[in-house]
């Protein structure tokens, strides 16, 4: 079987000079097994002839919103949902504005916004555009949305200057698309358990104690498990974060740290490892009061028990499991976290600052420490939760083989 066996790959072009080099990705695209579908932008067909890109994809090419209507009903939102992979390349220093501020003024932005398939972008542009603060802004943030780029080569550049601002080789694209889409797999026939959001502890029929946890970072890593053929059990406690689509994560709904447990030892025994990301209550109130507690003239106060650590009891337990963790630390972020690594019998932990305005809870990116059981630790700037999600996932398949 070919590498891109059953993919349908959107290939995006822009106008630069190397949107003479798309050809022949779109080939070698087609070659491993893609199916392709080309949208230009007006500039791309500048430099290259839409009926190339016809001719070596055997697809219709889109160039504009007004075409004339093909296969498809709303053609950009058909494009979009079709695409196993987006690739833009090249990406020049506009269209990589565009895409950080949302614009959709064209074919392929507007099918960009629509999309929910992974992206990647090889930005290829003069060295002075591309090392201009503006453009590493817009790369900057396109990767913490989870935008993979690949980071142009150096040389001698259409314009006649040296230096950063080359798309790679053909070849090297496409491995590149072929490595990411290959990835796909490695994970079939795992199961893997993936706990997301806080619990809420109730006090009364209509209060209780909870926390920030939105789930994000969880349903994250669920769907970085599922892209690999993971059959995931994702344990959520509650959040705004609708049910995944994808068919191999399958979501259980809880809302106490006693029901998590539950849910999550009822998997265990056959689990071939587990994903800690919920914020699990330490504690609970020691009555839930039957009515509304009433207000009165005097303080409240509450009296609270201890929580189950399921992690813990999960590390007692383990056999074949891989044990991953993930530490909510404020301060003495590394010693605190390297304590629940060993307590807790892990095989690493994510330790993440949750006083930082940018990352931890709610937010949509992280900045983490990954500590090992064998010493190591590894250190990760801001990126995205999908980004992240995706580095968790490639610590846990290594230890998994
Ligand atoms: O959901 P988001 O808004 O995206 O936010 C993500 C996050 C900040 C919640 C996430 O990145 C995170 O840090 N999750 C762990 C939160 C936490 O409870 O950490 P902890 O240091 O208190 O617990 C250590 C580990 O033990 C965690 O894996 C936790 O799931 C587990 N635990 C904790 C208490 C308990 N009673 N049982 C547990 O299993």
């Amino acid at each position: 079987m070919k590498a891109l066996s059953g993919k349908k790959i959107l290939l995006g072009v822009t106008g630069g000079i190397a949107a003479y080099k798309a050809v022949e990705i779109a080939s070698r695209l087609r070659k491993a097994g893609a199916e392709v579908h080309v949208i230009m932008t007006k500039a791309a067909t500048s430099f290259v002839t839409e009926l190339t890109f016809r001719e070596i994809t055997g697809q219709p090419v889109n160039t504009s919103m007004w075409d004339k209507v093909t296969n498809y009903n709303v053609e950009h939102i058909a494009l979009a949902n079709l695409a196993d992979l987006v690739l833009i390349a090249p990406a020049t220093a506009n269209l990589l504005a565009k895409a950080a501020a949302g614009m959709a003024d064209d074919m392929l932005t507007t099918t960009l916004l629509a999309t929910k398939a992974p992206v990647i972008m090889a930005p290829a542009m003069n060295t002075n555009m591309y090392e201009n603060p503006v453009t590493q802004d817009n790369i900057a943030t396109l990767k913490r949305r989870g935008v993979m780029i690949i980071e142009p080569a150096a040389g001698h550049l259409a314009c006649g200057a040296e230096g950063r601002g080359r798309l790679p080789e053909p070849a090297d694209i496409v491995d590149y698309v072929c490595a990411y889409m290959g990835r796909t797999q490695n994970l079939a026939g795992r199961k893997i358990i993936v706990t997301a959001g806080g619990t809420i502890e109730p006090l009364d029929p209509v209060r209780y104690l909870g926390n920030h946890s939105t789930g994000k970072m969880g349903f994250a890593v669920a769907e970085a498990l599922a892209s690999r053929g993971a059959q995931v059990t994702l344990v959520a406690g509650p959040t705004f974060l609708k049910d995944p689509d994808a068919a191999n994560i399958h979501t259980v709904r809880v809302e106490s740290a006693r029901q998590m447990r539950e849910a999550v030892l009822s998997e265990y025994d056959s689990a071939d490892g587990v994903i800690m990301s919920a914020a699990v209550a330490d504690y609970r109130p020691q009555t839930v009061a039957p009515e509304k507690i009433k207000k009165s003239d005097d303080e409240l106060v509450l009296h609270l028990v201890r929580n189950p650590d399921i992690l813990w009891e999960l590390g007692q337990k383990k056999q074949q499991q891989i044990l991953v963790g993930f530490a909510a630390e404020t301060c003495n972020v590394a010693e605190y976290a390297c304590r629940k690594l060993a307590k807790k019998n892990l095989d690493f932990i994510v330790a993440n600052d949750v006083s930082a305005k940018d990352a931890g809870f709610a937010v949509d990116n992280n900045r983490v420490q990954l500590y090992f059981r064998d010493g190591r630790s590894e250190n990760y700037p801001l990126m995205s939760k999908r980004q992240l999600a995706d580095i968790i996932v490639d610590k846990l398949e290594t230890l998994l083989k």
